[in-house]
């Protein structure tokens, strides 16, 4: 056995094709690059669901604190569509978010070279985009009470969520955005609605203190939700780091996805705080769900989940020239004009999840020399 563990979680629809492929590059990478890692599989969501009658159990979260990285596919099946949300399959990632702490989400926006004619934008305004989005992913109106579905005394019904952040949410938050930012362009925006929301107008403050006391070299604006995404299709390369709330969080990275061509490349990584033995628990995950629409045809873009083993290689284990080895070889595979269903360019050979996979790991062996 290994002193570091990896678990598995594919989840449902396009989750475990996507992972089945992927996990040829994780074996790769045990094989040929010393990656010394125990790898454990479970079910979660939906294919929890089916055999267990629960999203996730209690076991495997207890296994998810105990491993060093977990590789998270996607969860949700609109079977379960019409079940109380603590059963659905999507209760599997808010339970790890929530239990494990995982507060930073990291969402890294890059525009590869190659597919800069592939977003609905003209080339020119994304070609060379790279920003960052870190969303929280602990607090906000995700997990706010109260919450609920109410009958009132005329029979009639509410449905309640509260959008809530405390001083200490924001600031360690901010504080990964400020990080993050000064080995980048040295610039955070921070996304809020402090126009009308209270919690908006907390988040403003304390991102603002934090700058001023700590983070002077760090140039900071701020700026409302609803025109944060409005600019990010007008110009999104004004950006460098967004740091935002849990839900405006989730909206702004899909729409970020599509700038860089397609739902399928954005990869994510999911930080806790640091503890005490220097460790953080780290979920890393494609910001894309399950998609059911095309679960099941192998046609669905593995880059995402690929990234986000990436990402684990570089903030888990220390292995950044093992990470832009992946990102490189999905680089080179790009150029040779590859292309997943998804991605909207012409003149270009299609392929499914598979071939995807198979090409940039055999650019991996050819760019190393090894395997
Ligand atoms: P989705 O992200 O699953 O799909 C949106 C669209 O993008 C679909 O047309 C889909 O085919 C396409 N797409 C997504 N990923 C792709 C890929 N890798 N390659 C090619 N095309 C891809 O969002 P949705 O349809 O709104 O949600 C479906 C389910 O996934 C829901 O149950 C939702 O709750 C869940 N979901 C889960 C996660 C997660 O597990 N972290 C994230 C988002 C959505
Ligand atoms: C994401 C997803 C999740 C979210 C869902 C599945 C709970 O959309 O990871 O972006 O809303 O956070
Ligand atoms: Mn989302």
């Amino acid at each position: 056995t290994s002193s570091k563990k990896i678990l598995v979680l594919a989840g449902d629809g396009i989750g475990p094709e996507v992972m089945r492929e992927v996990a040829k590059i994780v074996n790769w990478f045990r094989a040929y690059r010393g990656l010394d890692v125990d790898i454990a599989e479970e079910l979660v969501g939906g294919a929890s669901l089916e055999v267990h009658g629960v999203p996730i159990r209690d076991e495997v979260i207890q296994r998810a604190h105990e491993v060093d990285a977990i590789l998270f596919g996607a969860v949700g099946d609109p079977k379960w569509a019409h079940v109380d949300f603590n059963l659905r399959p999507e209760a599997a990632i808010l339970a790890l978010r929530k239990e494990l702490d995982l507060f930073a989400n990291l969402r890294p926006a890059q525009v590869f070279d190659a597919l800069a004619d592939a977003s609905t934008l003209k080339a020119e305004y994304v070609s060379k985009l790279d920003l960052l989005i870190v969303r929280e992913t602990v607090g906000g109106i995700y997990f706010g009470t109260p919450r609920g579905i109410e009958t009132l005394p005329d029979g009639s019904r509410r449905g309640i969520n509260t959008e809530l952040y405390t001083t200490s949410e924001i600031e360690r938050v901010a504080r990964v955005a400020f990080d993050a930012a000064r080995k980048r362009q040295g610039h955070v925006c921070s996304v809020e609605k402090s126009n009308v929301m209270e919690s908006g107008l907390l988040w403003r403050e304390v991102v603002t203190s934090l700058q001023q006391a700590e983070y002077p070299d760090v140039t900071l604006t701020h700026m409302l939700a609803d025109n944060c995404a409005m600019q990010l299709v007008r110009n999104p390369k004004q950006f460098d780091v967004i740091v935002t709330g849990n839900l405006f969080g989730d909206l702004l990275s899909d729409l970020a996805s599509m700038l860089t061509g397609s739902l399928g490349m954005l990869p994510s990584a999911t930080l806790g705080p640091l503890k005490q033995d220097g460790r953080r628990a780290a979920l890393y995950e494609p910001i894309h769900g399950s998609a059911p629409d095309i679960a099941g045809q192998g046609i669905a873009n593995p880059i995402a989940q690929i990234l986000s083993f990436a990402m684990m290689l570089r903030y888990s284990f220390e292995r950044d020239e093992d990470a832009r080895l992946i990102e490189t070889a999905i680089e080179n595979i790009l150029n040779t004009g590859l292309r997943t269903a998804d991605i909207m360019t012409l003149g270009t050979a299609r392929v499914g999840t598979e071939v995807m996979v198979a090409a940039i790991l055999q650019e991996i062996k050819r760019l190393s020399g090894q395997g």
